[in-house]
């Protein structure tokens, strides 16, 4: 099929790539000139792995591009993919980037005679496809939908595995306007092989909140339990979540398929349910916050929601306080924080918990050496504004000679750091573990002063 998609953020731009992978045409539109430079060189405006190597393989094959060109895209396509931001503003969903190119897709289908589809992959709310984006269709290209095609196709891309969800989805969902507009649709998808669901186009519209946002739940959940775990003191909540994670339920055994043997399958959902810092990155804090926000403009009172949103909110600062609760006075005390991303595997800051934590040992005086080994001094801004801040370039020059050190994000290179290093090189081997990633035993033992969350 014929593919334009417009918004080469992490979103468009692998989609775009994968789709051309599996056999399509396809055409990348934003209206960032240096974005689409970059893109047509083969080079990608974000730390995204294995999307550098598929980005060269489809330009080469020429079954991919990038312009900033929107008109002639819709004329050389047949389904326009919406793939822009959709941020947050004060807990509510910015649709400006929305608006604004349904508006420009209008008035190019104005145009337009043969039957073309729009489909929005963006994240947006239930009912904004119908509500928002259909009128503006219609208005701009005076004709009603059904004379062109509307679906939503929400993504459910992870940062830093992106390439592989895209490439293996687990399922397709196809919020479809009408059965024309699906079947049409769905025929960008004839070379994935996985469940393809057809609904209305809010159902589609929901199943993405509601699996962004039963994730959160779950972070939010392990992190209450933690802090009542420490509460009680005497539990490790590592102990906890071995005991919980070898329900059957949860991790079914794998005799129950082969026949024998006791090993289990360990479900990816298990990983969700472990005490750290709470959750970041661009969608989840964004998208509980617009669940919320539509709750109770329909007028449905959030309450599990709310609470998801509030542990997380004060999760960061957990940190900070066991570190104080071990020096007293941060003042002028070289902290290292180890972590910058929201997570590993990207250099994706959005909402990061190390950026809460930062603004606080910064108010309590500390200075504050910070590491990460993709993210750099230009990715984050709000660094830049603090002068007391320190960019380190390895482990090393974060750590030597700190008064302690707080682990953000589970980088595989923090994984392997040992005690006898954080020893060696600090002034005092205080470790605080954000991400409860090493041995607690191991670290007592060779006399480090360790910390992690969910003992007490
Ligand atoms: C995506 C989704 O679109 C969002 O709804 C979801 O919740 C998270 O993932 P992302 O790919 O991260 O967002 O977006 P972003 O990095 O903001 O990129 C959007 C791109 O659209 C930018 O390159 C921007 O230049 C482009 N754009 C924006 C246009 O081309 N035209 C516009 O009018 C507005
Ligand atoms: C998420 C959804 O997983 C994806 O389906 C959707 O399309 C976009 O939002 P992403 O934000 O990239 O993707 O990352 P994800 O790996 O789910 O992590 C989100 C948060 O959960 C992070 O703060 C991360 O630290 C936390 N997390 C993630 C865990 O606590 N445990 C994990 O095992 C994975």
């Amino acid at each position: 099929m014929k593919i334009s998609i417009i918004g080469t953020g992490y979103v468009g731009l692998v989609t775009g790539v994968c789709l051309a992978d599996k056999g399509n045409s396809v055409i990348c539109v934003d209206i960032d000139k240096n974005k689409i430079n970059m893109i047509n060189k083969g080079k990608i405006p974000i730390y995204e792995l294995n999307l550098d190597r598929l980005l060269k393989k489809v330009l080469s094959k020429k079954t991919f591009f990038a312009t900033t060109n929107l008109e002639k895209s819709i004329y050389n396509s047949d389904i326009t993919i919406i793939s822009v931001g959709t941020p947050d503003n004060n807990g509510k969903i910015d649709l400006s980037y929305i608006k604004e190119v349904s508006k420009q897709i209008g008035l190019i289908l104005k145009n337009k005679s043969n039957y073309h589809i729009v489909a929005v992959k963006s994240t947006v709310l239930p009912m904004t496809t119908e509500l928002v984006v259909k009128p503006i269709l219609e208005k701009y290209s005076t004709k009603k939908v059904g004379e062109f095609g509307l679906c939503m196709n929400p993504e459910f891309l992870r940062e830093g595995s992106a390439i592989e969800d895209a490439m293996n989805p687990d399922r397709i969902i196809i919020g479809q306007y009408d059965n024309k507009s699906g079947r049409e649709f769905v025929k960008i998808y004839s070379k994935f092989n996985c469940p393809k669901i057809f609904t209305n186009l809010r159902t589609a519209e929901l199943i993405k909140y509601v699996t962004n946002s039963l994730l959160a739940t779950l972070i939010s959940y392990s992190n209450e339990i933690a802090r009542i775990s420490e509460g009680i003191g005497g539990i490790d909540i590592v102990d906890v979540w071995k005991g919980l994670h070898l329900d059957s339920r949860l991790s079914p055994f794998k005799s129950k398929f082969t026949g024998k043997g006791n090993a289990r399958i360990k479900p990816g959902i298990l990983s969700y349910i472990w005490s750290g810092c709470g959750y970041g990155g661009s969608c989840f804090p964004k998208d509980t916050k617009a669940l919320v926000k539509l709750a109770y403009d329909i007028g449905v009172k959030p309450e599990i929601l709310n609470s998801v949103i509030n542990v997380n909110k004060t999760q960061p600062e957990e940190l900070v306080l066991y570190l104080k609760n071990i020096i007293g006075n941060l003042k002028n005390k070289k902290i290292a924080v180890l972590g910058l991303a929201f997570k590993p595997d990207t250099n994706d800051t959005r909402e990061s918990p190390a950026i809460a934590i930062i603004k606080s040992l910064l108010k309590s005086g500390a200075i504050v050496t910070c590491h990460d080994p993709v993210v750099h001094k230009k990715d984050i801004k709000m660094i830049l504004k603090y002068p007391k801040i320190t960019f380190a370039s390895s482990i090393e020059e974060a750590i030597i000679k700190a008064d302690a050190a707080i682990v953000v994000t589970a980088w595989e290179e923090y994984r392997k750091l040992s005690p006898e290093y954080f020893k060696q090189k600090m002034k005092t081997p205080i470790v605080i573990d954000g991400r409860r990633i090493y041995s607690k035993e191991e670290f007592l033992k060779e006399n480090v002063c360790y910390k992690g969350i969910g003992y007490r």
